[in-house]
């Protein structure tokens, strides 16, 4: 059977994490092996060129699910008929800075999206944002977009639940398919709370199978997941990008395709209300994917110690929010 191309837009086409990103999407690791892919590329003008040229190297990959690349610096041009929306194109913080930190530079990328995406996406437009910091521009993009669900805008914590299910494998000398309910709660932001008490390792609970060790998890695991981004920054001398690419890919391919049973992973998405956090914002949760459709994951039970660890971020999330209301982005 011959299926209909999905088209999937790409902002930031040619950056780092675009040049990571473009050839697994291609590839078909974002939507599956059967399912060909139009590629939108949306930059600035300087960097159309460089956008040609990673789209020659696409070519010449030969891939088979493949069918058209576009190139533009329009967004309505991008995003028209987009199924797919990764917004990716932003500038990344250097060292000393905090991603909040960019709000400023960022935040006016993400409400003319928004509004193309309102205006010229497909009805069935999922919309994942990258650019940091992550939560508010996602905001600020669904706002823009009236007419849009406003679930189908959601942010990326994946690259922080996936550091966090890597850190637990290790301490608990474990493989990392054994790590199973991580969840980043929060802001993909210093003050994020990856909680490693509704975690299952390997039978036991995630607490237990890492020593049940307080110390450890308050000094170590929660600031080496929550701070990453900056080790990686100060090691690498760049930000995070082949690791940031793979989780937007697999967030997207979850979000279509689904969580395993038994499992859950973290996005973040506008809350509804549960666990306390403000409706509207969009803050990371524990969710379940079935049918290209999430859930939140209900009933858990919190500690003091980790209520108050949300509590922070989300209260981050609010000031993030009353910031970019002021600047008139929302
Ligand atoms: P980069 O500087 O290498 O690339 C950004 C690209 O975006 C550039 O090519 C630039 O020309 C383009 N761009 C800028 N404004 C644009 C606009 N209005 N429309 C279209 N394109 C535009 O940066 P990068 O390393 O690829 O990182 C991109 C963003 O992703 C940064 O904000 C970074 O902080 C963020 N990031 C987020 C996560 C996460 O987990 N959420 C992880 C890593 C990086
Ligand atoms: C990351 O988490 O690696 C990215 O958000 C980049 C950064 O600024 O930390």
């Amino acid at each position: 059977m011959t299926r209909t191309p999905v088209n999937v837009t790409v902002t930031g086409a040619a950056g780092q994490i675009g040049y990571a990103l473009l050839f697994r999407i291609a590839s078909g690791h974002l939507l599956g092996a059967d399912v060909p892919v139009n590629l939108r590329l949306l930059e600035i003008p300087q960097g159309l060129k460089a956008a040609e040229g990673v789209a020659m190297e696409l070519d010449d990959c030969a891939f088979p699910l493949l069918r058209g690349i576009t190139i533009t610096d329009s967004a309505a041009t991008a995003f028209d008929g987009a199924n797919v929306g990764l917004l990716v194109g932003a500038r990344p913080r250097t060292a000393g800075m905090e991603r909040g930190d960019l709000l400023q530079a960022n935040g006016g990328i993400f409400g003319p999206q928004g509004k193309a995406i309102n205006d010229h996406a497909a009805d069935d437009i999922k919309v994942l944002v990258v650019g940091n910091p992550a939560n508010t521009n996602a905001l600020i993009a669904q706002r823009n977009a009236p007419d849009v669900p406003a679930e189908r805008f959601t942010a990326m914590t994946r690259l922080d639940h996936n550091r966090a299910v890597a850190q637990l494998a290790k301490k608990a000398g474990v493989t990392v398919d054994d790590v199973k309910k991580v969840t980043i709660w929060g802001n993909h932001s210093a003050t994020q709370y990856p909680d490693l008490f509704q975690a299952e390792i390997a039978g036991k609970s995630g607490f237990e199978a890492t020593g049940s060790d307080q110390a450890w998890v308050e000094n170590d695991f929660i600031p080496t997941v929550a701070k990453r981004g900056a080790a990686i920054i100060e090691v690498r001398g760049a930000s995070s990008a082949a690791s940031a690419a793979n989780a937007a890919i697999d967030h997207v391919h979850t979000w279509v395709n689904g969580t395993p049973a038994g499992d859950w992973t973290s996005m973040g998405i506008v809350s509804d209300g549960s666990y306390g956090v403000p409706e509207g914002l969009i803050s990371s949760f524990p969710v379940t994917t079935k049918d290209g459709k999430f859930e939140i994951v209900q009933g858990l039970e919190l500690s003091d110690f980790s209520r108050a660890r949300i509590d922070a971020s989300v209260a981050e999330l609010a000031e993030e929010r009353d910031a970019v209301q002021q600047l008139g982005l929302i």
